[in-house]
């Protein structure tokens, strides 16, 4: 038995099995690259689904977590800590906000998004508690709780764990018709519209150029709030630091997650202004890790990176050349290829019984680590510090790989 072996039935036999994992067992990550157990290096091309955007292990996002680690862990929200205003207030310049709420991880900045805008929907614009709704996409992927689940349309997320949340209203995705059709039917008790501004998880659904502008304007029209999950989209890894900054558009709730910390450690956030915000008072909602020391220093850290590297304007400029290369591939199992920046996937139309996860496996034997969405689809989201030298190189192994099916 190899040593990844041994590690692969270890989860499988102590593990719960909700997840299906490519089999490689990575030991080691530097930049683009990961390496397993047995040392063979990859081109990592998933990024822990975009987390890891300033690459792995980056040397001023591990230096920031390993200082704060000697000085104080957590502090808990009962009493302050040295590093929690200082991170605020970072952050808050950064993106253009009032106020920041810390949380965890993407699930639970999603949570806290919703308790706002329901919060706001009765406070602000008086809709009775138990009437007050959200609009939601379908093919949306939000995490997976309870609550985030009853908004989903897709049965692996959501059958079974009944009863569900009740309050949300899904609308078909690039569809401005149907938020101002489902707007005036129920205007005036939706208190928030949440989407991502290009659906990640769902395969990399890129909208209508427009349709999030469009979004903002319908929803002001209404006095709903415009809500942004940009946990995948966000942080450069489109192009611009948030995907609504492609029209413009300034979210009045914005959730960030993922590479809010590099991949360092789970650091989630919850960005609005004063009105929205401050509906929540003291006791009201909380977290016992959220707002954590270390979390703080490797958050400011993680995103004085994307600025001081310019990791946008390289996704714009890398994500041209994957999607010229791709398209160019001569292959009649590339259906399509779609995306912004480095948020990008390709449609395989299936061979001899041969579909993505076939394909993911070739990459991965030839050096290259990617993961199916769906059965049909594959996404390619490599850290945004990879060069253009080796992104030919690691375009290179693709083409091989999908070429091995011909
Ligand atoms: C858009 C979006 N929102 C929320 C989440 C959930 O984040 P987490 O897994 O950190 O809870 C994800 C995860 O993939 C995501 O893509």
């Amino acid at each position: 038995m190899t040593k990844s072996e041994h590690y692969i039935a270890m989860e499988a036999r102590y593990g719960a099995h909700n997840y299906h994992p490519l089999p490689v067992v990575l030991a080691k990550g530097d930049g683009p690259y990961v390496w397993d157990c047995e040392g063979k290096r990859y081109y990592d091309f998933l990024s822990a689904y975009s987390a890891v955007n300033q690459g792995h292990c980056h040397p001023k996002i591990v230096e920031a977590m390993c200082e704060q680690a000697h000085l104080l862990t957590l502090s808990s929200r009962a009493f302050y800590n040295n590093c929690l205003g200082e991170w605020e207030k970072y952050i808050t310049e950064y993106f253009g906000y009032q106020k920041v709420l810390p949380m965890n991880t993407g699930a639970e900045a999603d949570e806290t998004a919703l308790k706002l805008a329901r919060r706001w929907g009765v406070k602000n614009k008086g809709i009775p508690n138990d009437k007050v709704t959200i609009v939601c996409c379908d093919g949306n992927f939000h995490g997976r709780t309870i609550t985030i689940v009853s908004m989903s349309n897709d049965p692996e997320s959501y059958a079974d764990y009944g009863p569900l949340t009740p309050g949300f209203i899904r609308i078909p995705y690039n569809d401005t018709n149907a938020l101002e059709t489902v707007l005036q039917q129920h205007g005036t008790s939706v208190a928030g519209f949440l989407l991502e501004p290009i659906q990640g998880e769902a395969g990399v659904y890129v909208p209508d150029e427009g349709y999030l502008k469009k979004c903002y304007d319908i929803c002001k029209k209404h006095n709903v709030l415009f809500m942004a999950d940009e946990v995948q989209t966000g942080i450069g890894r489109t192009g611009k630091m948030l995907a609504c900054d492609h029209e413009n558009v300034r979210p009045d709730i914005l959730i960030l997650g993922k590479a809010l910390s590099g991949g360092a450690f789970p650091v989630s956030a919850v960005l609005a202004d004063d009105d929205i915000m401050l509906n929540i008072k003291p006791g009201e909602h909380g977290s016992t890790f959220g707002g954590n020391p270390i979390a703080a220093k490797v958050s400011i850290a993680a995103l004085k990176v994307v600025k001081d590297e310019n990791l946008m304007e390289k996704a714009d400029y890398l994500g041209r050349i994957f999607r010229e290369e791709m398209y160019a591939i001569k292959s009649d199992m590339v259906e399509k290829v779609r995306g912004k920046g480095l948020l990008n996937a390709v449609i395989i139309r299936p061979k001899n019984g041969k579909q993505a996860w076939d394909v993911c496996m070739a990459m991965k034997d030839l050096g290259v680590l990617a993961k199916p969405t769906h059965t049909h689809i594959i996404r390619f989201a490599p850290p945004l510090v990879i060069t253009e030298d080796q992104l030919r190189e690691a375009l290179a192994i693709i083409k091989t790989a999908i070429h091995s099916f011909d």
